[in-house]
């Protein structure tokens, strides 16, 4: 399979007109692989309308954050409501992004293939694709300036222009919600750039983006709010308060120092991943 779509279900429980209900809800979450816990006691409530970064060392439970809050791994205790419902009452509401390596490249579609399966869930599996969704897979690509590629074989793409094909994908679904898993990981600066001017867009439209991020130079540039991961949240909240040298030396074990030079190289091109040391 090309990648699991959480979008092929039918439910989608209507959204409450102008109801302050937080976009994403986690209580109490804890989830284990077999007996060993790698997100513990979590309590997170994300605002509308916020490009919010999820940031922390490799291993620090991010991606299984994100897979808990679209119901990919089960929880061993607690919840995560969207909009207040489960996420299989709002999972039309969701797009995400998956983490690139975690997809299949040699699957033989074209990226327009790819952007239309996202669209499955909002026509259905059993109706085909309808000139007016091609038109809007077409315009999905344009707004990751990939128009010229609809046709290629997303194996015969870079890394980079994968990861917009796959941010297209998520576009058009039209959620009010977007779950990215290390967007920026592996791609150019043209790319970077593309993938930033679009998450402003849909923040500008109001939606809400939870991404993992594992550059610390970019964190306050591009994140409105964060939450701080290793294992439990070491800190959650609006930029400005919360990327502090103390709070970060408590999420990376006081390996910052080393993260430090890390992330330098990685701004001068080159050299190591900041939690991929
Ligand atoms: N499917 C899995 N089975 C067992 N252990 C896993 C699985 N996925 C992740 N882990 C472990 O859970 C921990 C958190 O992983 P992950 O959520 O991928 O961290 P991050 O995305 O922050 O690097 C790591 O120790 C990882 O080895
Ligand atoms: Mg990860």
């Amino acid at each position: 399979m090309l990648f699991s779509s959480p979008t092929a279900d039918s439910s989608n429980a209507p959204l409450p007109d102008g109801a302050p209900l937080p976009p994403i809800e986690v209580h109490d979450l804890t989830v284990a692989y077999g007996r060993k816990p790698v997100l513990w006691d979590i309590d997170l409530e994300f605002n509308e309308g916020e490009l919010v970064g999820v940031v922390g060392p490799n291993g620090a439970g991010k991606s299984t954050l994100i897979k808990a809050m679209l119901d990919l791994v089960p929880s061993a205790s607690g919840w995560v409501r969207i909009y207040g419902e489960p996420y299989a009452a709002r999972r039309k509401q969701v797009g995400y992004v998956p983490q690139r390596e975690s997809v299949d490249w040699d699957f033989p579609v074209n990226a327009r293939d790819v952007v239309l399966m996202g669209m499955y869930g909002r026509l259905g599996w059993f109706r085909r694709p309808s000139r007016k969704d091609h038109h809007t897979a077409d315009e999905c690509l344009e707004k990751v300036e990939m128009s010229a590629y609809g046709d290629r074989q997303i194996s015969q793409l870079s890394g980079g222009q994968q990861q917009r094909v796959f941010l297209a994908r998520a576009l058009a679904q039209d959620a009010r919600i977007y779950v990215m898993d290390e967007p920026f990981a592996g791609v150019d600066a043209a790319t970077e750039a593309s993938i930033v001017r679009v998450l402003r867009d849909l923040r500008a439209e109001g939606k809400t983006v939870v991404a993992v991020h594992h550059d610390l130079q970019t964190v306050e540039e591009y994140f409105d709010s964060l939450v701080l991961l290793n294992l439990r949240v070491v800190a959650n909240g609006p930029t400005s308060e919360v990327f502090t040298r103390d709070n970060l030396l408590a999420t990376y074990g006081g390996r910052l120092t080393i993260l430090d030079r890390a992330a330098e190289a990685v701004r001068r091109g080159g050299g190591p991943r900041i939690d991929r040391p």
